[in-house]
């Protein structure tokens, strides 16, 4: 059974439909890249993957968990799908440990010295041991961005969604924030990301869907996607890197 599965999925804010009938279905450990211009519902998508916007109609079941259910299966469908934003909104008052300790505690109960084991064990999956005692003012964004990605790793998550965590990055700090979410994809994480990393998506996605008004405009093999588009705006937006 694949581990998220989206059917006929509708939305709108108001009067504007903004997902128009989305259907989708990504394999355990499959990688999708969700690429579009600005508006075309990319993040709407994202958000209602975990429960933090309503859908009208259709379906989405992740993680054997069907969405819409009661408060109860709402929480559990959140400690199973991780979302990571471009910003990464840490505790600045609570030390690297204590951010990334916090929701396990809090939502999972679990007690303090497995918690600070978990932290310890995530933080070195991004590459940040030593920095557990640190405060987030003492790191760089990309740093920070990896502790929030650390963070979403220890509620132990089935499926992992990034919105466009490296857009507010600078290059360099890009690079070593994609070469943790790339490790997580050899590691075997179920992921969906929304990126204007093209070059990222080409290598790393398994499959690449073009958003375009609300609608999967276009879908396929990330290499064949971006090699042989195959409708004039997918041609446009692969051309002129549109954000
Ligand atoms: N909470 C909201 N209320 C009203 N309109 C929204 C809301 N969130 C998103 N939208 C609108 O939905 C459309 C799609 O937005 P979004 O999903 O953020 O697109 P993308 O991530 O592809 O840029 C945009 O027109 C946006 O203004
Ligand atoms: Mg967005």
């Amino acid at each position: 059974m694949p581990e998220v599965v989206v059917e006929n999925v509708h939305k709108s804010f108001g009067a504007l439909e903004v997902l128009k009938g989305v259907s989708l279905s990504v394999g355990r450990g499959e990688v999708f890249a969700l690429i579009g211009r600005s508006g075309s519902g990319k993040s709407t998508l994202l958000r209602c993957m975990n429960g933090l916007e309503k859908i009208n109609s259709g379906r989405i079941e992740i993680a054997g968990h069907a969405l819409g259910g009661d408060a109860k299966a709402l929480r559990k469908l959140r400690t199973d799908v991780g979302i990571v934003f471009q910003s990464y909104n840490l505790f600045p008052h609570l030390t690297v440990g204590e951010n990334i300790m916090l929701a396990p505690r809090i939502v999972k109960d679990v007690a303090k010295p497995k918690a600070r084991e978990v932290a310890r064990e995530v933080l070195q999956l991004v590459g940040l041991s030593e920095k557990f005692d640190s405060y987030p003012d003492q790191l760089s964004g990309g740093q920070q961005q990896r502790v929030a990605i650390a963070r979403s790793l220890a509620m132990r998550p089935k499926v992992m969604l990034f919105d466009e965590v490296t857009s507010a990055l600078d290059p360099e700090l890009t690079e070593e924030v994609l070469m943790v979410m790339e490790q997580l994809a050899r590691d075997g994480m179920t992921m969906i990301l929304v990126t204007h990393e093209m070059g990222f998506a080409r290598r790393v996605a398994t499959q690449t869907i073009f958003m375009h008004k609300g609608k999967i405009w276009e879908r396929g093999p990330s290499a064949t996607l971006f090699a042989d588009p195959q409708t004039p705006e997918l041609r446009q937006f692969v051309k002129s890197d549109v954000k």
